[in-house]
């Protein structure tokens, strides 16, 4: 491999990173529930119904999102569509009326969030997501609180994909810009080896350069194997490196395709692209 293997081509025009065959192993959900999965996606909020508390109304309607080993996946569509919500639901921060997630092959619907970071799975929600008083290496230390074995690799390993963090390291994260608070929070995320890791806008409020970076730095991380899912903002620049792309409208699945698919999409592009 060279010693920039992210830098060339990539999303759902690279099928080289963990599916030589070029197509996802699944035929993506539309969330109709009676989809039958041959091959499963790696995780999957599948069909999911439901709302915040009790009572509330329900926000998400039969609404699935997938995502394959190793690859990115790009949620994306309008404010207050149900993006967060459906990533919060799918980390179990939600209870789900209807529909289930499923972790490699495992129902995991009834886990709490902390249960599912064991499992595997690490959750970059969209706000508040560090610990703005505490230094840096604090927040990493945070990260890795489900761990008892020696996390020091880790965190070393986290310095190397966003070298800043280490220049940076003893000082209150409260003090750093929007884009390197994000590096914080993904490393913090990373702190426990996560297998999938749930991104809920990381280039939010970046400029076009930082979030180029931070882009390349996901697709670093995809590359070890880690299943991205993330919501975007940034919908034309995140479909360009997804392997497959969500469009979600009023909590429920509007278009599914390819990254690529998505772009060609005359409709998407009109509605949710502009133009
Ligand atoms: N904690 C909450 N309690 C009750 N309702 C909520 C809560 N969080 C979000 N909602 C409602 O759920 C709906 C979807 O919100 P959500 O945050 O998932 O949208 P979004 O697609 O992530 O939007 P944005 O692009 O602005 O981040 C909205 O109508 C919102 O008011
Ligand atoms: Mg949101």
């Amino acid at each position: 491999m060279s010693g920039n293997p992210y830098q060339d081509d990539r999303g759902n025009k690279d099928a080289t990173i963990t599916n030589p065959s070029g197509r996802g192993e699944i035929e993506v959900s539309t969330g109709t529930g009676h989809g039958s999965h041959t091959a499963e996606a790696f995780l999957i909020g599948d069909s999911m119904t439901g709302g915040y508390g009790k009572s509330g109304p329900d926000i998400l309607h039969d609404c699935t999102v997938a995502v394959n080993k190793g690859e990115i996946a790009v949620i994306v569509g309008p404010n207050g569509a149900g993006k967060s919500t459906a990533m919060k639901a799918t980390f179990g921060m939600l209870n789900l009326r209807q529909g289930s997630v499923r972790l490699d092959g495992e129902d995991i619907t009834g886990l709490t969030p902390q249960a599912r970071v064991v499992k595997g799975m690490g959750f970059v929600p969209q706000t508040h997501n560090i610990f703005t008083s505490m230094s840096v290496q604090e927040n990493l230390e945070m990260g890795a609180f489900i761990r008892t074995d020696n996390f020091k690799t880790t965190m070393e390993q986290v310095f190397d994909l966003f070298p800043i963090l280490r220049d940076k390291r003893n000082q209150p994260a409260g003090e750093l810009s929007g884009g390197q608070r994000q590096q914080v929070a993904v490393g913090r995320a990373l702190m426990t080896q996560p297998k999938v890791l749930l991104l809920d806008e990381p280039t939010a409020g970046v400029s076009p350069i930082v979030m180029d970076e931070l882009f390349d730095r996901i697709i670093e991380v995809a590359r070890t194997g880690i299943s991205i899912l993330m919501v975007e903002q940034n919908a034309r620049q995140a479909l360009e490196i997804a392997d497959k792309g969500y469009v979600l409208v009023q909590g429920a699945n509007a278009h599914t395709g390819t990254g690529k698919g998505l772009l060609a999409d005359e409709e998407v592009r009109k509605s949710f692209l502009g133009g």
